[in-house]
């Protein structure tokens, strides 16, 4: 495998990197505008490319120099309440930049190809939990702009042969010994809720307790990032290599564990994990927040044999917490 991996210095590439060079990957090639990656995530032994995914002479000039043959596109915006704020922004960078990049690697011959996805694609589920054949009804930019780019591959395979699978990821937490969370503004409940343990910050909001959930806060299904890195390897091993003129094809997968924990419960969670009190105060709702997000992988599970290795949260929460203890900041 020669693998292009766009935002290869963000928290979640970082570690696809490291289960890349795991899986024992002949050349990686980490394309990023450093924009909010880290130069220090990027291992020795793969390459640093800073630049932009919507340079498409680049993303072509970079592929054919280094023989690219697939590519792992991370590098995208985010976070929901920013999206809502300024969808612009998403659609410039999740969807305009990324139809460069496919143009580029298309350009190069990179027809494999494994798209960062979200559970935003689904918006307000109707049941739980979520399957892959669930309709996608986003409710914001963040999740419509991941789903317009799925559409666009889904056009894109048969005519230029690309081969794809779209992993929708649920949340995202723990950190490996190398590579851990450090966001810059950070939004997300785990960092926050262990930054509070550490006295780095004053009381968590909770952001709603009027939810039709067990105690009223948000459940959601925290996955460990090693587990989810460890899902794109096994994503791109599954895809077709390039057969020129034949059709290419695609697969959809929801990525989490199948277990839903509350804001409540991850707090409790830390505390345990820590030994230290979470301060915590109830705040309003966060528009857009659905009450409960989970995933069932099975057809991960089924088809490609993946496996969680880390699903419990004191795991995953403890890991965050080692990250945070021994680093911190890159
Ligand atoms: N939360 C709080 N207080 C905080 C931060 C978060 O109560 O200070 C709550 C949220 O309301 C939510 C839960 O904690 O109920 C998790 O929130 P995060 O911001 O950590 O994560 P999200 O579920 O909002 O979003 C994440 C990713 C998205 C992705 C989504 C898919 O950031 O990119 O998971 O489930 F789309």
């Amino acid at each position: 495998m020669r693998v292009l991996v766009t935002g290869g210095a963000g928290y979640i590439g970082s570690v696809v990197v490291e289960e890349l060079q795991a899986a024992g990957a002949e050349r990686i090639v980490v394309l990023d505008d450093l924009s909010k990656g880290h130069r220090g995530a990027v291992p020795p032994g793969a390459l640093l490319v800073e630049g932009s995914i919507a340079d498409r002479r680049l993303v072509a000039e970079t592929c054919r120099a280094e023989r690219v043959d697939a590519a792992i596109h991370l590098a995208a915006s985010s976070l929901v309440p920013e999206s809502v704020r300024d969808p612009a922004r998403y659609y410039d960078h999740n969807v305009a930049a990324s139809l460069a990049l496919l143009d580029g690697l298309r350009a190069a011959g990179v027809a494999r190809f494994v798209l960062s996805s979200t559970a935003a694609v689904y918006g307000e589920p109707d049941a739980s939990p979520i399957t892959e054949d669930f309709p996608t009804r986003p409710t914001n930019p963040y999740g419509e702009t991941k789903r317009v780019l799925e559409a666009a591959l889904g056009w894109y395979a048969a005519p230029y042969g690309l081969s794809f699978a779209s992993l929708r990821y649920f949340n995202a937490a723990g950190a490996t010994e190398r590579n851990g969370e450090d966001h810059d503004p950070e939004t997300h409940l785990i960092p926050l809720v262990l930054a509070a343990a550490r006295g780095e910050r004053g009381e968590v909001a909770i952001f709603g307790d009027d939810y039709p959930t067990p105690d009223g806060t948000c459940v959601r299904d925290y996955i460990h990032v090693s587990d989810l890195a460890a899902a794109h390897v096994l994503a791109l091993r599954a895809l077709p290599a390039a057969t020129a003129g034949a059709p290419g094809s695609g697969r959809v997968y929801n990525l989490g564990t199948g277990a839903g924990y509350s804001v409540r419960e991850v707090i409790s969670t830390a505390e345990a994990v820590t030994g230290r009190r979470v301060p915590a105060r109830i705040a309003p709702r966060r528009p857009g927040d659905p009450a409960v997000l989970v995933a069932s992988s099975e057809r991960i599970r089924r088809e490609l044999g993946w496996q969680p290795r880390k699903q419990d949260l004191r795991v995953i929460v403890a890991d965050a917490w080692r990250w945070l203890e021994t680093h911190g900041r890159y």
